[in-house]
């Protein structure tokens, strides 16, 4: 089979790996992909702004399935245009989609759908929700119900810090001021993410993580898309994933399907472990950035099979085997990230590794310059896995290889895991 990849983060590396080990695979392209993901697959010259440019370039080298790694393909209608044009498309329909880029749809949905989630409203917009918040008690946590890259969610713990979000929000530089927010009730608890691949009507779990989204060590400075993770999350039991699978993912499957917008593809779960019981948070409709990375290093079923069993709608009969193994990642990233960085950065040490069986050096920004040597060419410019038996050792391995890969201004955080 002839798979193209979209995308050009690590996520995509990793993909393209798993999918490269596959004896089924025929030609695998990715586009616009970076200098790793060229080490296992094709680069597809494609502009992949344009719908017309994907479908062309399927047509013309048969490509059986294309698997979109991020939510703005899906959220651009790629499944809706390439279905219309004949091609398979691991990933949900715009509509499916509303499930990440609604937080009302999908607040709504669990009510429907009697899944367990913070107590919420929703306000017409910004301005609306002033007026209500100055009756509530706080903390109270406000989002907006449209994309905004990680920063449309704030928990306040002060009626002050909730007016400095909406205000920025009114005057335009946060986000979409006619967007609606949500309010909901503040819930304690450890979170996790869990992962299932979807094909339309049965579902199968594979894997969990525990992921750091905030840049510094400690849980402090700003948002970013993952600085790393660790997989399993240390909440997943058995009991645990029959219990998402049975009071969150299934029931909403179901009302997917009552409103006549079946969810296809990758789907993960939030979820928050309160005294009250697993409430979800939110849901992504793709893997997750790094959490993909360190999920398929312990799926032991081959990538592609997953998807072909997506494509079929057959997910039911594969049976989905873990490793008892352990994952780490870790993110390097560029000085500045997740605000400006400088790009072009000579990167030291990634020859190292190349073949280790449980180390994966996975690209997320980066590009070669003309003598052909890494540079980089993102805020998030490497991802580091390893696999081992626990996850000290998995965590010991992924650091020893972090500390011998450098550039000027690398970081990452040194508590991944704790
Ligand atoms: P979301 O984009 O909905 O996942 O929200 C981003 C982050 O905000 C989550 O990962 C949580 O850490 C936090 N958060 C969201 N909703 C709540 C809530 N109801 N109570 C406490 N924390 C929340
Ligand atoms: N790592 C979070 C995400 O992919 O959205």
């Amino acid at each position: 089979m002839n798979i193209l990849v979209l995308g050009s983060g690590g996520r995509e590396h990793s993909i393209c790996y798993e999918l490269s080990k596959s004896k089924k695979i025929g030609k695998l392209f990715c586009a616009p992909g970076n200098a790793g993901i060229a080490l296992v697959s094709k680069i597809a010259d494609i502009n992949t702004k344009s719908f017309i440019s994907i479908s062309n370039f399927c047509k013309k080298n048969k490509i059986a399935m294309v698997i979109p790694g991020s939510e703005e393909y899906l959220d651009k209608g790629i499944s809706d245009f390439l279905i219309m044009e004949g091609i398979s498309v691991i990933g949900p329909s715009k509509f499916a989609s509303s499930l990440e880029t609604s937080k009302y749809f999908t607040k709504k949905l669990c009510d429907l759908s009697k899944i367990k989630t913070a107590k919420w409203i929703v306000c017409d917009d910004a301005k609306h929700a002033k007026k209500i918040i100055e009756e509530r008690k706080f903390p109270l946590v406000l989002k907006m119900d449209s994309l905004a890259a990680g920063k449309g969610v704030i928990v306040a713990k002060t009626i002050n810090e909730a007016k400095i979000f909406l205000n920025n929000i009114i005057k335009g530089n946060l986000g979409n001021n006619k967007s609606k927010i949500i309010i909901e009730e503040c819930l304690s608890g450890e979170e996790g993410s869990f992962f299932f691949a979807v094909d339309g009507t049965n579902a199968k779990f594979i894997g969990s993580a525990k992921d750091y989204k905030r840049v510094y060590d400690g849980n402090k400075g700003l948002n970013t898309g993952g600085m790393g993770c660790i997989s399993p999350s240390p909440k997943e039991t058995q009991k645990v994933v029959s219990s998402i699978m049975v009071n969150i993912i299934k029931p909403t499957l179901k009302t997917m399907n009552n409103l006549g917008y079946p969810f296809t593809g990758f789907l993960y779960a939030g979820v928050m472990f309160t005294k009250k019981g697993i409430y979800l948070i939110e849901y992504n409709v793709r893997l997750g950035d790094p959490e993909c990375q360190a999920v398929l290093a312990r799926i032991k079923n081959n990538f592609l099979d997953i998807c072909i069993a997506l494509k079929k709608k057959n997910i039911k009969n594969i049976k989905i085997k873990l490793q008892s193994a352990v994952s780490s990642c870790v993110v390097i990233a560029s000085k500045g990230y997740p605000e400006s960085y400088e790009k072009g950065k000579q990167i030291k040490g990634i020859e190292l590794y190349k073949n280790e069986k449980n180390i994966k050096v996975y690209h997320a920004g980066t590009k070669k310059n003309d003598k052909g040597n890494y540079i980089t060419n993102g805020g998030r410019v490497l991802n580091i896995v390893s696999k081992a038996k626990n996850i000290k050792k998995s965590l010991e391995l992924t650091y020893s290889v972090c500390s011998n890969i450098s550039w000027k201004g690398s970081f990452f955080r040194k508590d991944i895991g704790s």
